[in-house]
C-alpha cells in the first residue's frame, strides 16, 4: 500500500523551473513538495546554460537566493558579433538604458536554490523512482512515486510539471489536448569546458564559412566554447587538438588570440525548437523545458523556465489568496507570448547544410544590418537582455 501524503502544490523536477516555483510559493506561504528522479549531486553538477537575463537576476535577488551570484557572477554589458574576421560590439548598456546580462552557471543557480529550499525546511526529494501524475482533470491531482523501495501517493491541489523535455508530465496529458510545434535543426553544438582564462571579456558569436562558433565563459578561469557540428557528431572523433584548431580557425580575428587550456568536459547537444500549447490541462501546469525548447543560440532556455515559474507562482498565490481563477486560466497565454517571441529571436549565425550562395549573402547582409543600424542593434540588445513583457 502506498503511503498517502498531502501538499498544496506537487512539483515534478528539481531543475530551475521546479525550484524557482517551489521557493516562490514558499515565500507566499504556500506548501509544496518537489520530486526529482536524479541525485542531488547529479543535478547540481549538470553543466548547461550560463547566461542570465537581467529579469532573472533581479528575481533571484528578490527571492533571497542571489548573494553568491552577485559575488561570483560576471556582469556583461555587451556581446561581440564576429564575421569576415571583424568584430562588432553590441552595447547593451547604451542600447537598453543600462541593462546587462550575468554569466553564472545554471548548476550554480540550482545549488543556490536547493540550499535555500532545504534551509527553509522545504521538501525536495531526490532519487525518487517511477514518478507518475494522475487525476489532474479533477480537484485532487496525485503524484505517485517510490523512494527507497516504498511507494507514495502525494495528493495536491495542483501539479507543476517542471520535469524538462523528457519528463513524464507532458506525455501524461491525454492525446488530442496539446498541439505540438517542432523544428529539428540539421546541426548540433559541440561544447567544451576548458580550464583557460576567457580570451575575451565578453561573449563572441562568430559566423564563419565552416560554421558557427561561440566563445563564452563560466568564471575568470573557465572558458565555455561551442562549435556548430553535425547533429549526430561523434565526440570521440574530436580529440582536444582538433577542437582547438577548429576554434582558432572559426574565431580568428586580427590582433586577437585564443587562449587554450586543458579540456575538462565535452559533449554534443542537438538543436531543436519545440512548443506545446496550451501549457496547462486541468490542474497540471507545464513550466520550462517540459513545455518548450529553444535552441541555445539566444541563451534563453533557463530564462524562459524561470519566467514561466514566476507567472505560475503568482497565479497560484492569487488563487490561494482570493479564490479567483483568472490568472491561472491566463497562465498559458501569458507564457506563450514570451515563448514565441524567444523562438523568433533565433539567431542569424548558423550555416544550414542546404543553403546556397544566395542564402549566405543574405545572411551576411543581415549581420551587416544588425551591426550597423542602431534600430537593428537595439532590437537585438533588448531581446538578448530579456524582453520587458508581463510576468
Ligand atoms: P530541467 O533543467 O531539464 O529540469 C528538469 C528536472 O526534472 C531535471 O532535474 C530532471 O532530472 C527532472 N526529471 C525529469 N524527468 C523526471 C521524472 N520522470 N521524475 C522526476 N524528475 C524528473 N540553455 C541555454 O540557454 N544555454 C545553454 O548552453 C544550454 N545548454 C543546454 C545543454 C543541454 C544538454 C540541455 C538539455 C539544455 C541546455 N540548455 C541551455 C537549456 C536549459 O538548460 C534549459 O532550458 C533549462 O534547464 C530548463 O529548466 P527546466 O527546469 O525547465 O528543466
Ligand atoms: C553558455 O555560456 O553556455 C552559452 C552562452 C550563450 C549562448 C549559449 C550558451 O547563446
Amino acid at each position: 500500500m502506498p503511503i498517502s501524503l498531502r501538499t498544496q502544490v506537487g512539483i515534478v523536477g528539481a531543475g530551475p523551473a521546479g525550484l524557482v516555483l517551489s521557493h516562490l510559493l514558499h515565500l507566499q506561504g504556500i506548501d509544496s513538495v518537489v520530486v526529482e528522479n536524479r541525485s542531488r549531486q547529479y543535478v547540481e553538477e549538470r553543466v548547461r546554460a550560463g547566461v542570465l537575463e537581467q529579469g532573472t537576476v533581479d528575481l533571484l535577488v528578490e527571492m533571497g537566493v542571489g548573494e553568491r551570484m552577485k559575488r561570483e557572477g560576471l556582469i556583461h554589458y555587451g556581446v561581440e558579433l564576429r564575421f569576415h574576421g571583424h568584430s562588432h560590439r553590441i552595447d547593451f548598456k547604451d542600447l537598453t538604458g543600462g541593462k546587462g546580462i550575468t554569466i553564472y552557471s545554471q548548476h550554480e543557480v540550482v545549488k543556490d536554490l536547493t540550499d535555500a529550499r532545504i534551509a527553509a525546511g522545504g521538501q525536495v526529494l531526490f532519487e525518487v523512482e517511477g514518478v507518475s501524475v494522475h487525476d489532474f482533470e479533477g480537484a485532487k491531482p496525485k503524484i505517485r512515486y517510490r523512494k527507497d523501495g516504498q511507494a507514495y501517493e502525494l495528493t495536491c491541489d495542483f501539479i507543476g510539471g517542471c520535469d524538462g523535455f523528457h519528463g513524464v508530465c507532458r506525455p501524461s496529458v491525454p492525446e488530442g489536448v496539446l498541439t505540438e510545434y517542432e523544428r529539428v535543426y540539421p546541426f548540433g553544438w559541440l561544447g567544451i569546458l576548458a580550464e583557460a582564462p576567457p580570451s575575451s571579456e565578453e561573449l563572441i558569436y562568430t559566423y564563419h564559412d565552416r560554421g558557427f562558433a561561440l566563445l563564452s565563459m563560466r568564471t575568470e578561469q573557465i572558458s565555455r566554447l561551442y562549435l556548430q557540428c553535425k547533429p549526430d557528431e561523434e565526440v570521440s572523433l574530436w580529440p582536444d587538438e582538433k577542437i582547438w584548431q577548429e576554434l582558432h580557425t572559426r574565431l580568428a580575428a586580427e590582433g586577437w588570440e585564443l587562449t587554450e587550456g586543458p579540456i575538462l568536459q565535452k559533449g554534443v547537444t542537438r538543436m531543436s525548437s519545440f512548443v506545446a500549447e496550451p501549457m496547462q490541462h486541468g490542474r497540471l501546469f507545464l513550466a520550462g523545458d517540459s513545455a518548450h525548447i529553444v535552441p541555445p543560440t539566444g541563451a534563453k532556455g533557463l530564462n524562459l523556465a524561470v519566467a514561466d515559474s514566476r507567472i505560475l507562482a503568482r497565479a497560484l498565490a492569487d488563487f490561494y489568496a482570493t479564490g479567483r481563477h483568472d490568472l491561472l486560466d491566463g497562465y498559458s497565454q501569458t507564457c506563450l507570448r514570451r515563448v514565441w517571441n524567444v523562438q523568433r529571436f533565433s539567431w542569424l549565425l548558423h550555416r544550414f547544410p542546404d543553403e546556397n550562395p544566395f542564402d549566405r549573402r543574405r545572411q551576411l547582409a543581415e549581420l551587416d544590418y544588425v551591426t550597423s543600424s542602431r534600430a537593428a542593434s537595439q532590437s537585438l540588445a533588448e531581446n538578448y537582455v530579456g524582453l520587458a513583457m508581463e510576468w
